[in-house]
């Protein structure tokens, strides 16, 4: 049987989707139908294999699965051995302490002598040492936004995105203790063949979010301001200008970075730039 890629990824929650999406935009096809623990991709040397995320660190530091993909804050919890490749730019999210929506917090002296819920209790345990307070952590699996309200504990610590899970809790985040967001992990010593394949993955990876941060841009240009429309256009290598039909005028090509780009539209028109379309890239080959 050929060498695959073995893959962790995130079964049910907030990095599910984009798990798969990241895959999908980097041409890999999974088969579906099997079953929902395991599965292979149809077009890539790889196989899938579907988690709880706070599991993933461990079943990668056993060479179980190959890379992972999974939260920082679970890394810095678990400290296994695995080694983080590549930050995915999703899943943003924080590690924060939340209290009763009308309990009176000035600051973290709050906490001590409370009972704190979370599933985080390595982070937690450093946060209070770090503040110099004395807490009762409890260690719990799930569900930790309940705690509160069924008089299990005083605060929680918990993982934040929208809110709207602490707010429908009747909770109020007062403390971010970290900042968080998808990477990929790898054991630490892959077999030759691995390696390759996760060269293979990291390459497409890395086109699809660089071209996510890039626009292609299409311009009309009149002759005599080619000079100052190109040089606020660095493009890849530079723009290309081709020849309009209408004598006088070019057509110029390029791409620009998503940050400076109402910026440099904005000098283009100033600088006689007209028909100006703006398209997004799929994929970017450096
Ligand atoms: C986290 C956390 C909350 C929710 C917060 O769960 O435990 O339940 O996300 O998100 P919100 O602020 O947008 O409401 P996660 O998806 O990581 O699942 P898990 O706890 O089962 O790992
Ligand atoms: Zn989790």
């Amino acid at each position: 049987m050929p060498t695959r890629l073995k893959i962790a990824i995130q079964k049910s929650g907030r990095l599910y989707e984009d798990s798969l999406k990241l895959l999908k935009d980097c041409g890999i096809d999974l088969k579906n139908g099997i079953n929902k623990l395991k599965t292979e991709a149809e077009n890539f040397p790889m196989e899938v294999f579907f988690l709880r995320d706070d599991d993933i660190p461990q079943y990668v530091e056993d060479a179980v699965a190959d890379i992972g993909i999974v939260g920082e804050n679970v890394i810095l919890e678990k400290n296994k051995k695995v080694t983080v490749c590549e930050k995915l730019g999703f899943g943003k999210c924080r590690l924060s302490v939340a209290v009763g929506r009308n309990e009176p917090y000035d600051d973290c002296r709050f906490l001590h002598h409370k009972k704190i819920a979370t599933t985080y209790p390595v982070l937690v345990e450093k946060f209070l040492k770090e503040n110099k307070i004395e807490a009762e952590i409890h260690e719990i699996s799930g569900s930790v936004e309940i705690a509160p309200g069924i008089g299990l504990a005083d605060a929680i610590v918990d993982l934040v995105s929208s809110g709207s899970t602490l707010f429908m809790n009747g909770l109020k985040e007062v403390e971010t203790i970290l900042h968080s967001e998808a990477v990929l992990i790898r054991h630490p010593k892959l077999g030759q063949e691995q390696q390759e394949i996760l060269e293979k993955l990291l390459f497409r990876l890395r086109s699809v979010r660089k071209a996510k941060h890039t626009k292609y841009i299409l311009l009309n240009a009149p002759n005599e301001r080619l000079k100052e429309i190109t040089a606020l256009l660095p493009g890849m290598k530079s723009p290309t200008v081709l020849p309009l039909a209408e004598a006088g005028w070019s057509s110029v090509h390029s791409v620009v970075n998503e940050d400076q780009f109402w910026e440099i539209i904005e000098k283009l028109k100033a600088a006689g730039a007209q028909g100006i379309l703006v398209v997004p890239i799929e994929k970017m080959i450096l």
